[in-house]
């Protein structure tokens, strides 16, 4: 049990093409693990499950967008020969382990999940919240515990999910005696990057406020969307001194920029400080600091943009990738519910002495 491995589980739900705050939110922290050498196994998931408990009545969505994430995963860098790519589904074990952990977690307690809360919120479901959605944050203990996870790279949203897991991991291990691995979240350590807000300034990137940038995006779609971006609508003339603050250039200047960009395409200035600090002052204008976020999203996107055409033009081998991904997943689970269902006693079949108490009796 106390194998000592460290393992990475994360994933995403797959309803949608991934943009570029999941790729500073979480997808570029996973590579840099992946490539670290320092985790013996690595899981990650398409989330097909979880994205029905609030699509059931749209399951093309979700099919559609498998191979889509697939696809956005292997063009960042996530590399098979490391990393197991999976599809949640696939995986029978999870909705097992999902049930018994049901009986670990009260029905005040999910509906205090601020997350769960604030979806329940914005897909209006208040009077109607299918149970499947209500208890996800359950399955989500599921996703982490299968695979004895150590770390959990995601993004700063998921937090209220690994509380959640960290209780039932704790009150499973409690109760049936010490089986499950406690996790560890790992957030970004760039702050901008928690929440790379979208091109129009709004909180949130999304595809229904069409304010993102995807991964999947040419390099002229990303050129038009970061000359068309938000900015401080108080800098009109360039000799205007300019705000920082809530100025979305800026922002994704936070999250993407280093020193090299400078002295590749800016070098009048040394850093993002100088840059800044002329902004304030006065007399830089919004359409060259764009020019130059772009030659930096240009820089981090095309060897992207180059993989995924790769594999694009290979689905099969995608295919193939997910297959063996999930055929690992499930034999990995299946370890772990074995060892669950032993540690609650319910593992009749596999455990000589039951029949031997039976006969006693
Ligand atoms: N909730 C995640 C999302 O919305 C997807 C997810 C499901 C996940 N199970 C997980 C992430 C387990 C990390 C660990 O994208």
């Amino acid at each position: 049990m106390a194998e000592n491995k460290k393992i990475i589980l994360t994933g995403d739900r797959p309803t949608g093409k991934l943009h570029i705050g999941h790729y500073v939110g979480s997808l570029k922290r996973r590579v840099e693990l992946q490539n670290s050498g320092e985790f013996d196994e690595i899981y990650i998931m398409l989330a097909d499950a979880q994205a029905l408990t609030d699509n059931a009545d749209n399951p093309a969505k979700i099919r559609d967008n498998i191979m889509e994430v697939a696809l956005d995963y292997l063009s960042v860098g996530i590399d098979p020969a490391k990393s197991n790519i999976f599809i949640q589904s696939h995986v029978a074990e999870l909705t097992e382990l999902s049930f018994y952990y049901m009986n670990l977690v009260t029905v005040s307690r999910l509906q205090r999940n601020p997350t769960v809360k604030a979806e329940i919120q914005m897909r209006n479901f208040e009077t109607s919240i299918p149970v499947g959605f209500f208890t996800y944050p359950i399955s989500q203990a599921a996703d982490i515990t299968a695979f004895k996870a150590t770390v959990v790279p995601v993004g700063e949203d998921q937090m209220p999910m690994l509380e959640q897991t960290k209780e039932i991991v704790h009150k499973f291990n409690a109760v049936y005696g010490e089986t499950l691995v406690d996790p560890q979240i790992l957030l970004p350590s760039n702050k901008a990057c928690l929440r790379l807000p979208g091109t129009d300034g709004k909180a949130k990137m999304s595809k229904s406020l069409g304010n993102a940038i995807y991964l999947a995006d040419t390099e002229a779609d990303v050129k038009k969307k970061v000359m068309s971006m938000f900015t401080d609508p108080d800098h009109i003339r360039v000799e205007d001194p300019g705000k920082l603050e809530g100025n979305t250039v800026f922002t994704y200047l936070d999250a993407f920029c280093n020193e090299d960009h400078f002295a590749e395409y800016l070098p009048d200035y040394a850093n993002l400080d100088e840059l800044k600090a002329h902004y304030q002052r006065g007399g830089l204008g919004d359409v060259k600091v764009k020019k130059f976020l772009n030659n930096v999203l240009q820089e981090e996107l095309s060897p992207i943009r180059a993989r995924r055409a790769e594999y694009e033009k290979n689905i099969e081998a995608v295919y193939e990738i997910l297959k063996k991904g999930s055929e690992a997943a499930s034999a990995k689970a299946a370890e772990t519910l074995r060892e669950v269902k032993a540690a609650m006693k319910i593992n009749y079949f596999d455990d000589p002495t039951f029949l031997e108490e039976q006969k006693r009796k």
